[in-house]
């Protein structure tokens, strides 16, 4: 699946490439970690034989780096992932341009969320992004803070989803 993620990364991300931090290899270079990571899945939607969007996401290990790159701290008892196993870390969503507005990244989101045994699910959106913003809120999500995972990475809005 690989190369079918990357490609579909370029097309998606095709004005920022040239940025590092959006590069293709940077992507990639984040894919081998969060894959190396336990429970990593992805779901890949297709249009017959074509592939339109996914998602992938991991647990977040006992020892995540995740909430402490908060700008501003949370509580212990909201940022401790006991033995590793409360919070799916959503790494990607994305869906090529013409599948848009059809449902099918809702479709692959949801999908993906199906039968994950951690309690809840987190991921980061650009807050100079608003709509999309909002577009995770209406999903069930929450901001609650920002914070920055990558020296040469934006700021990001962090969302956090209740599983059960
Ligand atoms: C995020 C995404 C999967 C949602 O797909 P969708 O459910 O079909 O919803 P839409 O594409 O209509 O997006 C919702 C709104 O956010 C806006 N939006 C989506 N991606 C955006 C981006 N990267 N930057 C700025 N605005 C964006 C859309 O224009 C839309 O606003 P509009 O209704 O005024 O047109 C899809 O827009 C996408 O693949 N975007 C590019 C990659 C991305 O930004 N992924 C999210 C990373 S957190």
């Amino acid at each position: 699946m690989r190369p079918t993620l990357a490609e579909i990364y370029a097309e998606v991300y095709a004005d920022r490439l040239s940025d590092p931090f959006f590069s293709v290899q940077g992507f990639e270079d984040r894919l081998d970690g969060q894959a190396s990571l336990p429970g990593w899945e992805v779901v890949l939607g297709y249009a017959v034989d074509q592939p339109i969007g996914y998602a992938y996401g991991s647990r977040l290990p006992q020892r995540t780096g995740w909430w402490s790159k908060m700008l501003t701290p949370l509580p212990d008892d909201f940022t401790d992932e006991y033995g590793g196993e409360r919070t799916l870390a959503l790494f990607e969503l994305m869906v090529r341009a013409p599948w848009r507005k059809t449902g099918a990244a809702r479709r692959i989101h949801e999908e993906l969320l199906a039968d994950r045994p951690e309690e809840r699910v987190t991921l980061l959106v650009e807050p100079t992004h608003p709509k999309v913003q909002t577009l995770y809120e209406e999903w069930g999500y929450e901001n609650v803070g920002p914070q920055q995972p990558f020296p040469d990475s934006p700021i990001y809005a962090t969302m956090v989803r209740q599983l059960r």
